[in-house]
């Protein structure tokens, strides 16, 4: 029996990447799992792929992070249908790369609602029934940029920042309440993330860039060992940065 049989992960962000990624990773160590995003199709090619792989059960809920009633149907389906949520993976994010004076303000906007707002719902929603049932462990995914700032990725940063500070504050706040919290922040990786960027400026600069050699899979290797821990463990933090070949 895997690791986490009779566990039920929420993974937001399913439909591709990392988050898909975690999905396989947790469904795999034997957890049911609840994939959301606004991508139903793909969800449910996933969940028919984790349901024949790995014999869990796989439940897929069209989710919009950016729509608080939205995330809230999530939590209440997942309870609904499996009694408790033990995971929370906060993974949908948006990496709309622009310079300032490029005032790509609508894409700043995005970019809030989803990076922000998306997990503060998450936290809304899931956090009451992680208290309530004494246990429960939210993974929120951050990000190198929300580390450190690099031209161009200014507003992203500022969400990955805020992202971090929810993290930092949940610990605070949740310790001696059995929920754990995990701030993951991963380095470039291959995903589809930079494909919607429209700053023909960023474009320029990315034109060369050198494939990176993190894959969806390290990250969701590293949500897993942070799941994983014995309840005496809680790691906060986890920094993943890509290791490049000479
Ligand atoms: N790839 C990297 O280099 C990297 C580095 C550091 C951190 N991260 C973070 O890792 C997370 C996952 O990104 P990824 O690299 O796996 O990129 P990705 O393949 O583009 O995945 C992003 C996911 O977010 C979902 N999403 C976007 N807007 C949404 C919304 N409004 N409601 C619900 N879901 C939404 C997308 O699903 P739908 O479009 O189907 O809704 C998709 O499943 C993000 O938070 C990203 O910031 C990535």
């Amino acid at each position: 029996m895997g690791k986490l049989a009779n566990k039920t992960a929420v993974i937001t962000g399913a439909s591709s990447g990392i988050g898909k990624a975690a999905a396989h990773h947790l469904a795999k160590e034997g957890a049911r799992v609840v994939l959301a995003a606004r991508r139903s199709e793909r969800l449910q090619e996933l969940a028919d792929e984790i349901i024949n792989h790995y014999g869990v059960e796989a439940l897929v809920v069209e989710t919009d992070v950016t729509k608080r009633e939205d995330v809230e149907n999530l939590v209440k389906k997942t309870k609904d249908s499996f009694g408790s949520v033990d995971y929370y993976v906060n993974n949908a994010g948006v990496m709309l790369l622009s310079f300032l004076k490029n005032d790509h303000i609508d894409e700043w906007e995005q970019m809030v609602d989803v990076n922000i707002k998306g997990v503060l719902y998450g936290i809304h929603a899931a956090l009451p029934v992680m208290l309530e049932q004494n246990s429960g462990h939210m993974i929120n995914v951050s990000s190198v940029a929300g580390h450190e700032v690099f031209p161009s990725s200014t507003v992203y940063s500022a969400t990955k920042y805020a992202v971090k500070a929810l993290s930092m504050g949940m610990e605070k706040e949740l310790s001696g309440t059995g929920v754990r919290v995990t701030n993951i922040s991963p380095g470039a990786v291959d995903t589809e993330l930079t494909d919607h960027i429209t700053d023909g400026d960023v474009v320029e600069m990315f034109k060369d860039r050198k494939m990176t050699p993190l894959h969806s899979e390290d990250i969701a290797e590293a949500i897993s060992y942070a799941i994983t821990q014995p309840e005496n463990v809680n790691v906060n933090e986890v920094i993943v940065r890509p290791m490049h070949k000479k």
